[in-house]
């Protein structure tokens, strides 16, 4: 009777911490409750054991539950029960740590000095976008240029980065890792141009060996597209975005 009184002494206690607004008016973080939980059943055992015959009462239903003789049955159901518990209990936790590791990778590593592309080697300090000077003197013949930019963005690149400049093309959910998305303030906004083009121009193959996992779907564009497609595409992508390409002047 003793060991049933602690068993509904815990669970009262357990309801009281679980339960919000009888003892904390906001639900208890899962390690705080494990810890009052524990202290409490602790303390109640102490208080149950205090006298001999106390401690007597609530040891003696297990001792008689492994061997006296007319508890048999219960003896079998409470050792098959505990395996199951613990078969199931495992197995519950082997089943979460089935999901695959996320991918770490560098998002923007650092680019190398300089690059080939385009039968020259291209220094990156004081690569520039040859028509960002237009934006200023000329506005109507600039966004001439942002359009065919994203006549080229949508031959090209919105298969993976996505109708809406947002990494979720139609072809990106097959592709690990996935497209980066232009819009927002991640990618390229922390930028310059001149490391967008060189991305471009070298794409996945042309990542620098940190840059892991290596198995980037991002093409080398050097090969499809001229130069000046590839600086009227990152306009576009700017604009679009409402983004602004890191620069030495600001
Ligand atoms: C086959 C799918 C695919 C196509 C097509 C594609 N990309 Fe990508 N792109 C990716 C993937 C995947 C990444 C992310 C992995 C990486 O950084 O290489 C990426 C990354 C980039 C980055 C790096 C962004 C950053 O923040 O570091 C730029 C810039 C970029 N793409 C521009 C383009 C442009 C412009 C086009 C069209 C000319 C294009 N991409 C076409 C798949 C693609």
């Amino acid at each position: 009777m003793r060991l049933i009184k602690y068993v509904f002494l815990l669970a009262v206690v357990f309801a009281a911490l679980k339960v919000p607004g009888v003892l904390f008016a906001k639900p208890l973080p899962v390690s705080m409750l494990q810890m009052f939980f524990f202290f409490s059943a602790v303390v109640i055992l102490l208080a149950m054991t205090a006298t001999d015959e106390g401690a007597a009462g609530l040891v003696q239903p297990v001792i008689s539950l492994f061997i006296d003789p007319s508890y048999t049955i219960s003896r079998a159901v409470v050792i098959i029960i505990i395996p199951l518990i613990a078969a199931w209990i495992t197995f519950a936790a082997v089943c979460d740590e089935a999901a695959a590791p996320p991918i770490v990778r560098s998002l923007h590593p650092s680019p190398p000095s300089a690059f080939t592309a385009y039968g020259r080697t291209i220094e990156m300090a004081g690569l520039a976008n040859p028509y960002r000077a237009i934006e200023k003197t000329d506005e109507a013949a600039f966004r001439g240029l942002v359009l065919e930019g994203g006549k080229l963005y949508f031959k090209n690149c919105f298969f993976c980065h996505g109708a809406k400049l947002d990494g979720a093309g139609h072809f990106s959910q097959g592709l690990t890792p996935l497209p980066l998305p232009f819009k927002g303030t991640d990618t390229i906004a922390q930028l310059q141009e001149s490391y967008v083009f060189w991305r471009i121009v070298k794409g996945g193959p042309g990542l620098p060996h940190e840059a892991t996992p290596w198995l980037s779907a991002m093409p080398a564009w050097e090969k499809m597209m001229t130069e000046d497609e590839v600086w009227k595409t990152t306009l576009f992508i700017y604009d679009y975005t409402d983004n602004r390409s890191r620069s030495w002047a600001r």
